[in-house]
């Protein structure tokens, strides 16, 4: 990683290759880094710090960069701890240094440190507000919801660089070299930790739509120096909650087998009559945030789930709950059943999806009477053809 980053402006974040679960939750396969930045002019700003878990390193970063001077501001662009941990460390350790952030940051200050700041060490800004560096002006804009409510990004005028918060930021350490890109794991981020908040980041890139970015830094991932126009029409899209790609989703699990069988046969029915992109996930195995991710990018969606005590099986579920949580809308969904006594899990997946924004449902419904026969077979072409038309 190069430390730097333009004149005057230096990486000093750090990697995290032990963390399992991001937020507890997300699985890192390639680590995270936690990215924080110093702005070296007449006045220095050190844009955020970084989760408690690599502070050593993050002080031995800042301290090499500032070679002995004192920083001026620490810019708080984001209170969610794997940024803001060691904010209380840096305010006593530098008893005249200045926070810079929103109103809505000095509350939850409060809360997580207990810290009640004079007005004269705090600086609150909001939309337009500047902060003069000497060399460098940042401008501020407010960006609430991406991802926390407190968010500002800020935009370095001199050198048209865009301090974006959790905006644009990725899955994946610095160190590892992403054979997949940017995309990939920008994706899984995005629609997983900030996709519910699509009007928000929609208003946030209208704001941000007038100025000429050079640069995006983000709070994890790379930085991101060229083709910027792509990131920010990608962003655009995934907020807007249009499909990324056209292609078929097809979210499956299964109690014994017969439904999984169904799923997959439908997944080859379509691969041979088809070129359409179809991709498949086993929701028992595979990362439940990888198929939320997918179930974004596609515009087609088929949930094929068992019948499991009169409902759906529980994974499948946890699924839907999870599309809902992250605002799923305007999808085609289609599903197949599977049952043996009473199936009703076909019901329910329907009444559970149809409730969310601009589904629109693609039938027919296939049921799987307990094993794969030749007419589950015709059915699930049916259902090929309805899809592909789709
Ligand atoms: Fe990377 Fe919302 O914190």
């Amino acid at each position: 990683m190069e430390k730097k980053i333009a004149p005057g402006i230096y990486y000093i974040g750090a990697d995290d290759k032990e963390l399992d679960l991001f937020e507890g939750q997300y699985i890192l396969p390639e680590g995270i880094s936690y990215n924080s930045y110093l702005i070296l002019d007449e006045k220095i700003a050190i844009m955020d710090t970084i989760d408690a878990r690599k502070t050593n390193e993050w002080l031995e970063n800042l301290e090499e960069q500032l070679g002995g001077k004192t920083p001026d501001y620490l810019v708080v662009h984001h209170m969610e701890p794997d940024h803001s941990s060691n904010v209380k460390l840096i305010v006593e350790k530098y008893p005249n240094i200045k926070l810079v952030c929103s109103q809505k940051a000095v509350a939850m200050i409060k809360r997580f440190f207990g810290l009640e700041l004079d007005s004269d060490r705090l600086i609150i800004v909001g939309d337009g507000s500047k902060l003069d560096l000497g060399e460098h002006t940042l401008q501020f804009f407010t960006a609430p919801m991406v991802h926390w409510p407190e968010v500002v990004v800020s935009y370095d005028l001199t050198e048209q660089i865009l301090f974006s918060a959790d905006g644009f930021g990725k899955f994946g350490a610095l160190s590892y070299d992403d054979p997949e890109g940017w995309a990939c794991e920008a994706r899984r981020y995005y629609f997983n930790i900030v996709g519910k908040y699509g009007n928000m980041v929609q208003t946030l890139l209208k704001k941000l739509n007038g100025l000429d970015i050079k640069k995006i830094c983000p709070l994890h991932g790379p930085i991101l120096d060229s083709d910027l126009d792509y990131y920010i029409n990608t962003y655009n899209t995934w907020s807007s909650y249009a499909p990324e790609d056209k292609g078929i989703f097809i979210a499956y699990c299964s109690l014994h087998g017969n439904t999984e069988e169904a799923a997959l046969k439908l997944a080859s029915i379509l691969k041979s009559d088809s070129s359409e992109k179809v991709a498949i996930s086993d929701l028992r195995r595979d990362d439940m945030a990888e198929a939320i991710e997918d179930a974004f990018r596609y515009d087609r969606l088929v949930l094929a789930a068992p019948t499991y005590d009169g409902g759906v099986m529980p994974i499948m579920e946890d699924f839907m709950n999870h599309l809902k949580i992250k605002n799923f809308q305007n999808r085609k969904v289609a599903f197949i059943e599977n049952g043996t006594w009473a199936p009703a899990s076909g019901k329910k997946m329907r009444e559970f999806m149809s409730a969310l924004k601009g589904i629109e449902i693609i039938d027919p419904l296939v049921t799987v009477e307990s094993t794969v026969k030749p007419k589950t077979v015709e059915d699930l072409k049916v259902l090929a053809e309805a899809l592909l038309a789709g």
